[in-house]
């Protein structure tokens, strides 16, 4: 995107990030201060924002949980839906508050994808004087400078950087469990009712021996699961290297890591050989996340998504015949541009005919610059509608598949404790959340578990010898 201050887009090249972090921070200006740090969006921003806690916490700065009594507070943004904007703009009233009335020294940083969007930074600096740096997902290495420069001016950072691709970047990762673990950067699909490929870039991915190299690491340290992150995984390694997905896969489970997962796979992209792969090593989950979008292929269509209904329904049925008791969850969206009831009826159809595991379900939000905001919009209300009823269908399936799972014995991963306090919670093989009563010290370890109770989202069980 064009942002009128955006400071010159640079190209570097692989080498030269490395050299970018900074292992031994010597300046004292942050040590001993706080920082407040809240994230929206995807799993990249949940990452990005490992990052970020690196790039604080070697300051000498601790983490607190709320903005009150924080001295710099960061919002990692999230663009894919205009409700984000509720949430920047919400968020931002609060620190402005604390910042006249409590803290005058606030430093307020926002970053993410909005930063990306020209209109979003134009307005930071024209009615948000008092935010204090801003920076894009290509800047995020450059944080540490813009704090120990940080001088009165707002200091706003947004490049757009088609090449650039990390390496060594380090973080302060919210598990020693499991980790996420980049393996592209981007997206060159451009559906047409997207931001990403705007505020991310276009495709470029890992080479494979940084990659393997980061989960042999992990790996070594403990870890029992690694979840491979892009925008498109399957698309992964055809813009650098004579290497598939599937072969990227395949390498990854030789690593001998426990659980390896992988999100998003776009339909378009996915090969028999990601199948054969999944399907045949044991330490590749059998969890797949299979975004649909809509089951019309009018619709499929005009989003620009490359598949109709009967390809996505035969890849659906030829993962499902390799791997029956695999899980299989979606995305969809209502009230794209030109969908009629019709339309909508074959979203159900699709949905009636896959019985996925879960769906994350959303009314299309236009975004602007993206080829689907000028389209001629559905009406809200009729979208709204949509939503509940494609909501009641999946939410059917969503109980109907936990309860296959009742008296059966699975492994789970227990990772803490369950958000109710009492019990340990851990995920199944197949991405299915588990309430477990069982002693502390199978924290990190898979256990058997015995599946006693199921609900639409979780299920409870106990631990079997
Ligand atoms: N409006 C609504 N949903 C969107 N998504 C992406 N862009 C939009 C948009 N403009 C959804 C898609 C995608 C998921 C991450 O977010 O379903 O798969
Ligand atoms: Fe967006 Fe489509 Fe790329 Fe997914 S594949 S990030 S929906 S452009």
């Amino acid at each position: 995107m064009n942002l009128p201050n955006m400071i010159e887009a640079k190209k570097r090249s692989r080498e030269d990030a490395k050299h970018i972090y900074l292992d031994d921070i010597k300046s004292d200006m942050y040590k001993d201060k706080k920082y407040f740090l809240k994230t929206y969006g995807c799993q990249m921003n949940v990452h990005d924002s490992e990052e970020i806690a690196y790039i604080l916490e070697s300051f000498g700065m601790t983490k607190i949980d709320t903005i009150e009594g924080a001295d710099v507070v960061v919002l990692n943004t999230c663009a894919i839906r205009e409700n984000a904007h509720d949430k920047l703009y919400g968020f931002l009233g609060r620190c402005k508050h604390e910042k006249e009335t409590n803290n005058h020294d606030l430093i307020i940083c926002i970053c993410g994808c909005m930063p990306q969007e020209e209109s979003v930074s134009n307005d930071l600096i024209k009615n948000h004087p008092y935010v204090d740096i801003v920076f894009g997902t290509h800047n995020i290495h450059e944080l540490t400078d813009m704090l120990l420069n940080k001088i009165d001016n707002q200091n706003i950072r947004v490049y757009s950087i088609e090449g650039n691709v990390f390496e060594n970047v380090k973080y302060k990762r919210d598990s020693n469990i499991k980790a996420w673990v980049d393996i592209q950067y981007g997206c060159d699909k451009f559906c047409t009712y997207c931001i990403v490929p705007y505020t991310r870039g276009k495709q470029r991915s890992r080479h494979s021996n940084e990659i393997i190299h980061e989960v042999e690491c992990l790996k070594n340290n403990g870890y029992r699961e690694v979840t491979l992150l892009g925008q498109n995984v399957n698309a992964y390694g055809k813009d650098i290297e004579d290497i598939t997905f599937a072969e990227l896969l395949d390498k990854v489970a030789d690593t001998g890591i426990e659980r390896v997962r992988f999100v998003t796979s776009h339909p378009w992209d996915f090969t028999d050989d990601m199948i054969e792969v999944i399907s045949s090593r044991d330490n590749i989950m059998p969890y797949i996340h299979l975004p649909l979008q809509s089951g019309s292929d009018k619709i499929l269509k005009l989003m620009g998504r490359r598949y109709t209904k009967e390809e996505y329904l035969t890849l659906y049925n030829k993962i499902k015949k390799a791997m029956p008791e695999s899980s299989i969850t979606t995305d969809i969206i209502v009230g794209f541009p030109g969908e009629e009831e019709e339309d909508f009826k074959d979203t159900l159809d699709v949905v009636e005919q896959c019985k996925y595991d879960s769906a994350f379900t959303f009314i299309y939000s236009p975004r602007e610059g993206t080829p689907a905001a000028k389209m001629e919009q559905v009406d809200k209300k009729v979208a709204e509608e949509r939503l509940q009823r494609l909501n009641e269908v999946i939410n059917k399936y969503a109980r109907i598949a936990n309860e296959k799972y009742l008296d059966k014995v699975v492994p789970v991963l227990i990772e803490g404790k369950s958000e109710k306090g009492e019990m340990l919670m851990g995920y199944t093989d197949t991405m299915k959340l588990v309430n477990v009563s069982a002693p502390n010290d199978t924290i990190g370890k898979i256990v058997n578990v015995k599946i006693t109770n199921v609900k639409t989202w979780s299920m409870d069980g106990e631990i079997v010898e």
